[in-house]
């Protein structure tokens, strides 16, 4: 199955043609083309992503990347003969709402022939719904211009899969798995029976963990994203092996269930800064290792001790952790350790590069799901946005 997979749910605009073979049991996926633009820059500025700048940035850029994963895959020809103007008509409608892609998408494939894929597929939720309209839009006047299928997936069943394309270690996932789910909008543990059964059995009630780093960061004055920032503090503080002077909570550690809340610690630190260290204004290098590895250790060690509860609970055999906040060194070192504390227990993280937001993990997520459904690829579904779409 040839799919060309779209995602544009928060800052980043991706687009993917992979060629997925092998069935449930032994899913490959090859790589034929791959584009990815982040938005991180005009972002920074703002200390976070405004939807209606993620919305015109993803609308700028979609055409662009299509036509360079076509050209990568090989997937580009000439029209023979033009596509007719009431094509055209419908086009325009579906995408009125993204100012000036409609002239783009025409400018750039009024001569591109219908390329040999079997389905469009796109992140319909969660997430910045003006973002995930572009995506969405975008897939379906493709797959009006090609007559090809258009289906809707959800981007945190991307993250889960992504592990699928490529693992740190080529481990296999053995059910029943736990996931892991922890970015800049999400901190979720979940259930996973089979594929395409989940369950969310913990979940944050407030922030989400890449969230908490993002706002500690601010605080201290450094720029967005602020994950890598922090984890850079906290390394030096560790390097150097300073006597710890903040002391944070670790909130929800002992309240018996799976849930999380980062808002509580968030404000602890907020509090250490103001009252302690003479506010933001008079922070030293010295302060910010200091408050970053104490804070880095905090949530650190909630993520663990509710993952071993989840792990004691379900008897996983597999925990696939992913989300950008995977990418932090502190988080991801202590959890490799659980595979010596839980006999049979392997730990499945992507590679780098398919940590954070991409197109390829929506078209392994395609694969699975309409292997599972192969209805999808029949009739053509409306696709919506849905902002706070959840896994179930
Ligand atoms: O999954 P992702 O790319 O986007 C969402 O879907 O949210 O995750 C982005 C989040 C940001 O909050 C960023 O600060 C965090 O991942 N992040 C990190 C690190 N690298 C990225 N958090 C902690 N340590 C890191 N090294
Ligand atoms: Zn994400």
């Amino acid at each position: 199955m040839k799919i060309l997979s779209i995602e544009t749910s928060c800052d980043e605009t991706a687009i993917s043609i992979v060629e997925a073979d092998g069935g449930l049991s032994s899913p490959t996926f090859k790589i034929l083309g791959n584009a990815l633009f982040s938005q991180i820059e005009t972002h920074k500025e703002y200390g976070g992503v405004f939807p209606m700048m993620a919305k015109r940035e993803h609308a700028k850029k979609a055409p662009v990347l299509l036509k360079k994963v076509l050209e990568e895959s090989g997937f580009i020809k000439k029209t023979k003969e033009e596509y007719p103007e009431e094509k055209w008509c419908e086009i325009e409608k579906i995408l009125e709402k993204e100012i000036g892609l409609y002239e783009d998408f025409r400018k750039n494939f009024s001569d591109t022939a219908r390329p040999d894929i079997d389905v469009i597929s796109v992140t319909y939720g969660p997430g910045l719904e003006p973002a995930l309209w572009v995506g969405i839009s975008f897939a379906k006047a493709l797959g009006k211009l090609w007559d090809v299928v258009v289906v809707g997936i959800n981007h945190m069943e991307g993250h889960i899969l992504s592990v699928l394309i490529e693992n740190t270690d080529k481990k296999a996932v053995e059910f029943p798995a736990l996931a892991l789910l922890i970015s800049g909008a999400h901190t979720e543990i979940v259930e996973i029976e089979s594929w395409g059964k989940y369950k969310i059995i913990g979940e944050t009630r407030d922030d989400a963990v890449g969230e908490a780093f993002d706002k500690v960061a601010r605080m201290m004055g450094l720029p967005y994203p602020g994950g890598p920032q922090i984890s850079h503090f906290a390394e030096k503080a560790r390097s150097k092996s300073l006597q710890a002077r903040a002391k944070f909570t670790r909130p929800m550690i002992h309240s018996g269930d799976l849930n999380f809340s980062f808002s509580g610690l968030k404000t602890a630190v907020l509090y250490y800064i103001r009252d302690v260290l003479g506010g933001n204004e008079n922070l030293t290098d010295a302060d910010r290792e200091d408050v970053s590895r104490e804070f880095e250790d905090a949530v650190v060690e909630v993520l663990l001790s509710k993952t071993e509860k989840a792990l004691e609970q379900t008897g996983a055999k597999t925990l696939i952790i992913a989300g950008g906040v995977i990418s932090n060194k502190k988080i991801r070192e202590t959890f490799m350790g659980l595979e010596t504390k839980y006999e049979g227990l392997s730990i499945i993280t992507p590679i780098k590069d398919l940590a954070t937001d991409n197109a390829l993990m929506i078209a392994c997520a395609t694969y699975i799901n309409t292997l599972i459904n192969p209805e999808m690829l029949g009739i053509q579904k409306e696709i919506k946005a849905k902002g706070n779409l959840r896994l179930e």
